[in-house]
């Protein structure tokens, strides 16, 4: 299972990447603005500074919602670095997108997949990754994992080799769910990452073996 980190914060990559486990970042408009980052250039740069700091791949997401400005935006963003992979929304310019992509050898990121059909389309079309949002699914009662179970046995079924990526990713047991459910990749904040680390006898059982180790050494 790869871990991507969901974030534009250089510091929260910097200190996902020093843990050694992380394989790639995914970003979104909103996580730009979280950062304060705006304006195409400044845009371009940080996608180009995401890249220098981590080795795996890094979603970069278009602005544009038809056909011709994405093609055109994704061209420049997959033109930034080799490890961009352009994100795409799921919309109907977005499905002939991706196909084009696909057929020029540049690697996509569907996002806003809230349903099988959806996630079924975006296979269809080549996607590398298919990026179903799970959290957003809870937050209005409706099982996210469920989802995710649903496209894994769409995609087995038919041996598509889109990568099933999932998003919004809010906490630790939706990273332990989606390993169950065999997600391929899932993308989430840093403190997802870090939960996985906790147990309470893992602490007590440290702090004894260090304390015997000290009155035979002291
Ligand atoms: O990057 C897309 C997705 O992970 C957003 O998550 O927490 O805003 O629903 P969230």
């Amino acid at each position: 299972m790869k871990f991507f980190i969901d974030t534009a914060n250089l510091d929260q990559i910097k200190e996902a990447q020093e843990l050694g486990v992380l394989d790639g970042v995914t970003t979104n408009p909103s996580l730009m603005a979280k950062e304060g980052i705006s304006g195409r250039e400044n845009i371009l740069k940080h996608y180009v500074a995401i890249c220098n700091l981590v080795d795996g791949d890094v979603s970069a997401e278009v602005i544009a919602t038809d056909f011709d400005g994405m093609v055109k935006e994704g061209e420049e963003l997959a033109a930034l670095h080799e490890q961009i992979v352009v994100k795409i929304p799921m919309i109907k310019d977005g499905i002939k997108a991706l196909k084009y992509f696909s057929d020029k050898g540049i690697r996509t990121n569907c996002t806003l997949v809230f349903s099988v059909g959806q996630a079924l389309l975006a296979a269809k079309a080549g996607a590398s990754y298919v990026s179903p949002f799970l959290g957003r699914l809870d937050d209005i009662s409706t099982d996210g994992l469920q989802l995710i179970a649903d496209i894994r046995l769409v995609y087995d079924n038919y041996a598509f080799e889109t990568e099933i990526l999932a998003a919004s990713i809010r906490h630790t047991m939706h990273v332990i769910d989606c390993a169950k459910l065999g997600s391929d990749v899932m993308t989430g904040p840093l403190s997802s990452i870090e939960g996985l680390l906790k147990h309470p006898l893992t602490d007590i059982g440290l702090e004894k073996f260090l304390a015997d180790y000290n009155k035979g050494n002291s």
